[in-house]
């Protein structure tokens, strides 16, 4: 093992991102291991699995929601999941081994960690994967570089398209530090490949007289919409360590259970927007801040959902399923439970709504088939 003092140091924003990561894969793995023959998991940034302080990095995190979970849950897996992790420094990938070696029963997970960079591992473990089981291999993705000069998107494209329709990804995209370079040649190539062409750069570009205040914005958008080419859905969280340093978390999911799961994670990190986390300024210089930091701590009413489905539906009849797959889909919030405790109930008890038809046993439920209107 190393020197505690040489492994990296933990910042007050790991925080957020790990416990992001924790929540869903806490959801992810048992929801996919139980029902399909094999799950993969695989880290294409891992690090040393562990920090200064003794906090755990990514690789364990990933790897406790198996190990961590009960002999009977685990014995629901057909077979035990695989954990791929890619780390190009020497030290701190040795350094996972011996984190890993030091577990005594990996309960029949298989664990291989590679040494080497993202860029020429990662194609070949998806390669292999693709080649030894069944497509859709259900795969989550964890790609967490510090800048953006070794995460073409080509990898994360031909990742999706291999692995089929299963295959998820998040990724950390530092659009404020992107945004700082993307008026220079300096890396233009880097630029080029993590956002997939010269035209996302040229469009970044575009009216240059507001691009300081906007590249980051617009980074963040042309990312999204590359994501979103692979993906059915994508969703983003932004983390603000210091206020104009922000990073996207973005995640790109083909199933509306993996937007649910994602998004309760982050309404778990974020319990006042569900879209990101803000550190307070004066706590950025690396302790750990927590989450009540944040300074947000409510949101503006034209931001809430009764707001948002007030401005859908108007006056017209709606029903609950329409109104959930939106509220999952289109809003930052939760078609479960926010749609009926924070929306539908408090807005039929003050006799904004009115519930038209509905099987219903009980008032403030709301089960399929209700149909439903605003009164004014
Ligand atoms: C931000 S850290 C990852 C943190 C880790 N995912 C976690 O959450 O605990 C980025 C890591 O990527 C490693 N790295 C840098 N360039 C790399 C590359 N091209 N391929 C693989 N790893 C790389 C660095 O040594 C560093 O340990």
């Amino acid at each position: 093992m190393m020197e505690r003092s040489l492994l990296p140091a933990y910042a007050a924003h790991h925080v957020a991102k790990h416990a992001v990561l924790r929540e869903y894969m806490n959801a992810w793995l048992p929801k996919l291991g139980f029902s399909y023959p094999q799950v993969a998991v695989i880290d294409g940034f891992a690090s040393a699995g562990r920090y200064r302080d003794g906090q755990r990095g990514s690789p364990l995190i990933m790897l406790d929601a198996y190990l961590g979970r009960s002999d009977a849950d685990r014995s629901r897996f057909k077979h035990g999941p695989l954990f791929t992790f890619i780390e190009s420094k020497r030290s701190f990938a040795e350094h996972l081994r011996a984190e890993i070696d030091a577990i005594d029963d990996l309960k029949g997970a298989s664990v291989e960690i590679i040494h080497g960079s993202y860029e020429k591992e990662f194609p070949k473990v998806v390669e292999r994967l693709a080649s030894t089981y069944g497509q859709p291999l259900p795969t989550f993705a964890f790609v967490d570089p510090r800048g953006y000069r070794e995460t073409p998107f080509d990898l994360i494209r031909s990742y999706r398209r291999q692995l089929g329709g299963k295959a998820e990804a998040m990724v950390y995209v530092p659009v404020n530090f992107m945004a700082r370079f993307v008026m220079t040649d300096l890396t233009e190539n880097a630029l080029r490949r993590a956002l997939g062409g010269i035209d996302a750069i040229e469009r970044v570009r575009e009216n240059p007289e507001l691009v300081d205040r906007e590249a980051g914005e617009r980074i963040a958008q042309e990312f999204a919409d590359l994501m979103r080419r692979e993906y059915d859905y994508v969703t983003q969280f932004t983390i603000d360590p210091v206020r104009h340093n922000e990073y996207h978390l973005f995640f790109g999911t083909g199933s509306e259970h993996g937007v649910r799961e994602m998004k309760r994670a982050y309404w778990k990190v974020d319990p006042v927007a569900g879209s990101g986390y803000q550190q307070d300024p004066r706590q950025a210089r690396g302790q750990q801040a927590l989450f009540a930091a944040a300074e947000v701590t409510s949101l503006p009413p034209e931001d809430t959902l009764p707001a948002l489905l007030r401005e859908r539906y108007g006056t017209r009849i709606f029903t609950v399923e329409d109104a959930q797959r939106w509220t999952l889909l289109s809003t930052r919030f939760l078609d479960r439970p926010h749609l009926r405790s924070w929306a539908l109930g408090p807005l039929e008890r003050a006799g904004d709504l009115e519930v038209l038809e509905s099987s219903r046993r009980r008032s403030g439920d709301y089960p399929a088939g209700t149909r439903m209107r605003f009164t004014r």
